[in-house]
């Protein structure tokens, strides 16, 4: 429990760093996974689970759906932009503060990930999911890679960075959680569900090393300590992992797990 707050406290003090960084990316890994819905979403009431700063929300908007709920364990994700997006509570994945049948859709990008047992996150979103509705989920594959994760950690190892109990925990945890076929499907039977899984690659050709320093910059597990750095030596450490990195990187092509099922 005490990591499930470490979590959220760190999702909180990054907030609008997102959106400056990763935003771009999981924006359109949000459209990818909403794409993929069994069932249309036009005029659907949907609930997005671990929101953040609601890239789910305005992809399923954007694919027609007729008013959206937020849920996340941090306040301070749900609260960037707050007056520019539907309704939203602060609550747990695996307890969610909503009736049963409450939503005609619900979904979930990169969040479940972070639980301990996944199952039991899709097991509330059929809960809160009519029957018939369409339950969607991202997380990240196993072959998810980049070089820019080493250059950046590298480089803020270099100014006295620890990755917090928290992140040590659900890094470890990935190797046992929702990062393969094997635990998609393993999840989606535990929660009751005839799921499809499968493994997306979604290229970013438009990104450029000074991009995917951001990106990585903005994560949770980092930005909070960013934060604390006076301006010139943010820029220092953006510059350094650039250096590291190289100017000409390989392109990013994000691998991820998506779980789509219709609520029985
Ligand atoms: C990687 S971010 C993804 C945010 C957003 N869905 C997106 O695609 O940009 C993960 C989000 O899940 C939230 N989260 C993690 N564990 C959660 C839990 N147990 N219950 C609710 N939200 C959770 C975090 O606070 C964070 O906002």
């Amino acid at each position: 429990m005490a990591l499930t707050g470490d979590l959220a406290a760190a999702y909180s003090a990054t907030g609008g760093a997102w959106q400056q960084g990763p935003g771009r990316i999981y924006d359109r890994l949000a459209q990818v996974l909403v794409a993929g819905s069994p069932v249309p979403l036009e005029g659907a009431r949907v609930l997005d689970v671990g929101a953040g700063t609601g890239a789910a929300t305005r992809a399923v908007l954007a694919a027609g759906a007729g008013a959206v709920v937020a849920v996340d364990a941090a306040f301070g994700m749900l609260a960037h932009h707050a007056a520019d997006r539907p309704p939203a509570a602060a609550g747990d994945a695996v307890a969610l503060p909503f009736a049963d049948d409450a939503f005609d859709a619900a979904v979930a990008a990169f969040s479940l990930n972070h639980l301990p047992g996944p199952a039991a996150g899709l097991r509330e979103m059929a809960r809160v999911t009519r029957r018939g509705g369409a339950l969607l989920v991202a997380s990240y594959a196993a072959d998810d890679a980049h070089p820019v994760k080493a250059a950046v950690e590298a480089a803020l190892s270099a100014r006295g960075w620890t990755p917090d109990p928290w992140y040590v925990t659900m890094r470890a945890g990935a190797t046992a959680g929702l990062a393969t076929m094997e635990h998609g499907n393993a999840a989606a039977a535990a929660a009751g569900l005839d799921a499809s899984v499968e493994v997306v690659h979604v290229p970013f050709p438009d990104l450029d090393a000074h991009d995917l320093v951001e990106w990585r910059l903005g994560l949770a597990q980092h930005a909070p300590f960013v934060a604390r750095l006076p301006p010139a030596e943010r820029d220092a450490l953006a510059a350094d992992a650039v250096r590291r990195l190289g100017d000409r990187p390989p392109p990013l092509i994000r691998s991820i797990l998506v779980v789509t099922a219709v609520s029985p």
